[in-house]
């Protein structure tokens, strides 16, 4: 079983939105896989580079897709993302500072804040973008 599983309470009901919170799913997977396996030390600043970018990507899709709905929430929802990268920035430091015992850390805060915003923030556009899908 994987260390995190997409399932439909993540749907957020639109294909293209849904499709890139499975990506960072399976981002979150390979840095856990990596680190399982003794991995990380190598692996982990790649991963994280890439997990980075393509969440700065997945958000801007939002952004433009809330801002062309005139989606009232926009603002806070824009300000959640702004603090995930910054804290992707920081975990990133760490990591070219050699610190790699947080790797394990990463992973299951990556986790959490994912499921934590897919379900309590990315959730509440979905009546306003629906025309989307
Ligand atoms: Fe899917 Fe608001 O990030």
């Amino acid at each position: 079983m994987a260390f995190f599983e997409w399932n439909e309470n993540l749907s957020v009901g639109i294909l293209q939105l849904d499709t890139q919170h499975k990506t960072l799913v399976n981002m979150i997977n390979n840095l856990y896989e990596a680190m399982s396996m003794g991995k990380g030390k190598d692996t982990l600043p790649k991963i994280i580079k890439e997990m980075s970018a393509y969440a700065v990507s997945h958000f801007s899709s939002e952004e433009k897709l809330m801002q062309m709905y005139e989606y009232p929430e926009y603002e806070s929802h824009k300000k959640e993302h702004e603090l995930f990268v910054k804290k992707i920035q920081e975990f990133k430091t760490e990591i070219n500072k050699g610190n790699i015992t947080i790797t394990l850390n990463i992973a299951n805060f990556l986790k959490s804040w994912l499921v934590n915003h897919i379900q309590g923030t990315d959730k509440k556009y979905s009546p306003f973008l629906e025309k989307e899908v």
